[in-house]
């Protein structure tokens, strides 16, 4: 079955030359049975006509954020949410600083921002806009919330000039889009809960114990699942992070209400364990703010957490089908991962190196060993990407069973 076939598409038309090439992705989206709505952005508008954009689409074009006839009819909340998937392309560099920065003040900008879909966008500039570091931080910040990116590319460019920030082809952005839905089935069907964050384990009302945890990785592993079509639930402890796009995200503090919430959210198909659960917690929490002590400092007397990652894998009918760890290890740490995989009872579990603190917590980057029963990987990369070559594990793994539950 054709994937794009009925899907809807919101394709948002900015600022730039490559805007002529919008044009034939409107007819490649259509050609593939796809229905396209388009925005015009007022600089779009400079390069091509709402005309050319409507006689392809075979829709009304869409361009001003103060039409009243426009708003009545249509609506730019409703533009974007009756859509599949959003793309912006060409995607200008001033574009995607408005989309990074949450501004709504045209059409384009409005209905992104009033918008509940997965977004994809097709940046096209100069290469010297690209590379400076206010485009890269803003595309950056578009991706960690979980925007997907078709190009640029490298090669000549409209000004004269050569490098990265050519738009994509609309072929090639037309595989993007088929690859975002291809995606977005893998994994339907199947419950997942990740938890993620430190938690913070209070001495009294103002103190806590608590670690360096950003949650980064568990949130991206979080979003990750979401993108391929899973029903995710996030447990997050306090992080500084945002929610993640189509994730279902209950925030808890201590690890306590962490195993609550992860008992509430069962049964799931896959559990993972990202958070930084604090080993242990004060055996009492004080109502009132421990004063000094003129004579001595206050004695804390700790009492160990439940561990969250042992009861979720657990044998039982309960168990998720998949349960992976996280070993977080200064030394030793393969061996000390295989020997917590087997302690804890998880499948499988992702070892990694904790040992130089600026190097993971808190940074953007991992370098991690995935240990299986069967085996070992080695991944660097952002977190992001290892996120999604996690996820790709998972989907093989998921194939894999369906395809032996098959043959039995
Ligand atoms: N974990 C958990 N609940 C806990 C402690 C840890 O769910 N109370 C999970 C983590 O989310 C991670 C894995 O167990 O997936 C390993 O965490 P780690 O901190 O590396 O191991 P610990 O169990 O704390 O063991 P140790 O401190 O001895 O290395």
């Amino acid at each position: 079955m054709n994937t794009l076939q009925s899907k809807k598409i919101l394709l948002i038309i900015s600022g730039g030359i490559a805007a002529y090439k919008s044009l034939e992705l409107i007819r490649l989206l259509k050609k593939a049975g796809a229905g396209v709505r388009c925005i015009l952005t007022q600089g779009g508008a400079k390069f091509i006509t709402p005309l050319s954009v409507s006689a392809l689409s075979g829709e009304q074009t869409h361009t001003d954020l103060w039409s009243l006839k426009d708003e009545t009819e249509m609506g730019h909340i409703r533009l974007s949410r009756e859509s599949d998937l959003i793309v912006v392309a060409p995607a200008s560099a001033s574009f995607i600083a408005k989309m990074a920065f949450g501004l709504a003040d045209d059409l384009g900008t409005a209905a992104l921002l009033a918008a509940d879909k997965p977004v994809l966008v097709a940046p096209a500039m100069n290469h010297m806009m690209w590379n400076h570091p206010a485009t890269q931080e803003n595309i950056g910040t578009l991706m960690r919330r979980g925007v997907k990116t078709a190009g640029p590319c490298a090669g000549d460019m409209a000004c004269g000039e050569t490098g990265i920030g050519r738009m994509a082809e609309p072929e090639e952005i037309l595989t993007s889009i088929r690859a975002h839905f291809e995606r977005a089935k893998k994994l339907s069907g199947l419950r997942a809960l990740v938890t993620s964050g430190p938690t913070f384990e209070p001495i009294d009302p103002v103190r806590f114990i608590g670690n360096r945890s950003s949650g980064k990785q568990g949130h991206a592993i979080a979003a990750a699942l979401a993108s391929c079509g899973a029903d995710v639930t996030l447990v997050s402890g306090p992080t500084a992070l945002p929610d993640p796009a189509s994730v279902k995200t209950i925030h808890v503090e201590t690890a306590d209400e962490m195993i609550s919430a992860c008992r509430a959210a069962a049964p799931a198909d896959i559990a993972i364990c990202a958070a930084a659960v604090a080993d242990w917690k004060p055996a009492q929490t004080q109502k009132k703010k421990i004063k000094k002590d003129k004579n001595a400092p206050p004695t804390l007397t700790l009492t160990e957490n439940p561990d969250i990652l042992s009861a979720l894998a657990q044998p039982g009918p309960r168990r998720p089908r998949l349960v992976i760890g996280f070993a977080a290890e200064t030394e030793n740490i393969l061996e000390s991962a295989h020997a917590k995989r087997m302690k804890k009872k998880c499948d499988w579990i992702v070892a990694n190196n904790v040992g130089t603190k600026e190097k993971i917590f808190g940074s953007d980057g991992n370098h991690v060993h995935l240990i299986t029963a069967s085996g070992q990987m080695e991944w660097r990369g952002s977190k992001k990407d290892i996120a999604d070559r996690l996820v790709l594990e998972i989907m093989d793994h998921f194939k894999n069973l369906k395809l032996s539950e098959a043959a039995e």
